[in-house]
């Protein structure tokens, strides 16, 4: 397998064959376990994910009587990617040969723009009244994962944190019906509590921490 290396990314670098290769890897890590979100019915919302392209090939790729759509359209990945990552956002990409095969982004953001970003209160003294550190997305494509590349981008976006003066990470994952891998990492390793569910079955929850010493236990592990 070729060398993996993290480059620094951003929308407005002019290098459009890269955003193409980010969109891809970002539509594979998507289409795959756990989220399965590669292909919907626009008429009844249900969705699947590549390990059931058997299934849905012998269904001729239709359901409802209409033909399935990317759940994740390039074009909106795109808009996105455009909107989430500006000036002030830091975001890694690992690289390997020609392909990307990881991502990792998030910026600085008010607790008030946050919430409502979210669509939830965080309820929480999060011990500062300036900006936080919004972890927005990581993903590695599935032939690339357990070889500590999400780890690596992470700890790069934490650096970026830290040189803008960011002291608390807050990010939004899943922990029910299964916890996600991030909820796992973020709770049991990283030190990350619990600041809000989300109300009903949801399962969704929002996480955060204090940044500082973080960047020991991304790196001693
Ligand atoms: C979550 C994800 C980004 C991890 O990427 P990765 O490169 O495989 O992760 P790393 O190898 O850097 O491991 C990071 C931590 O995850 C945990 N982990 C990794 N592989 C694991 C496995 N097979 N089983 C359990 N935990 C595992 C470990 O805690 C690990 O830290 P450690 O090495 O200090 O123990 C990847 O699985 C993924 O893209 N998942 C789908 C997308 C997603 O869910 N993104 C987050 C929500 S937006
Ligand atoms: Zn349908």
């Amino acid at each position: 397998m070729d060398k993996v290396s993290l480059i620094r990314y951003s929308p407005d670098s002019n290098d459009s064959l890269l955003t193409a290769k980010l969109v891809e890897c970002y539509r594979g890590v998507f289409a795959d376990e756990p989220w399965n979100e590669w292909l919907k019915c626009q008429r009844c919302q249900k969705f699947w994910g590549t390990r059931d392209s058997g299934l849905l090939a012998a269904t001729k790729f239709r359901h409802c009587d209409e033909p399935l759509v990317d759940f994740w359209p390039r074009d909106q990945v795109v808009a996105d990617i455009y909107h989430e990552i500006t000036p002030k956002s830091s975001c890694w990409l690992a690289v390997s040969g020609d392909i990307v095969v990881g991502f990792c982004w998030g910026y600085p953001i008010t607790v008030p723009d946050l919430e409502e970003k979210l669509g939830i209160s965080l309820n929480s003294n999060l011990g500062t009244n300036g900006l936080i550190a919004y972890q927005d997305e990581v993903g590695v494509a599935a032939s690339h994962r357990g070889k500590k590349i999400a780890k690596a981008m992470v700890l790069r976006r934490l650096c970026d944190f830290l040189s803008q003066n960011l002291t608390v990470g807050v990010v939004r994952t899943r922990q029910y019906p299964e916890p996600s891998q991030t909820f796992l990492w973020y709770t049991e390793k990283l030190g990350y509590r619990i600041l809000v569910n989300y109300p009903g079955d949801d399962g969704r929850v929002v996480l955060g921490r204090k940044l500082d010493g973080l960047d020991e236990l991304l790196i001693s592990q």
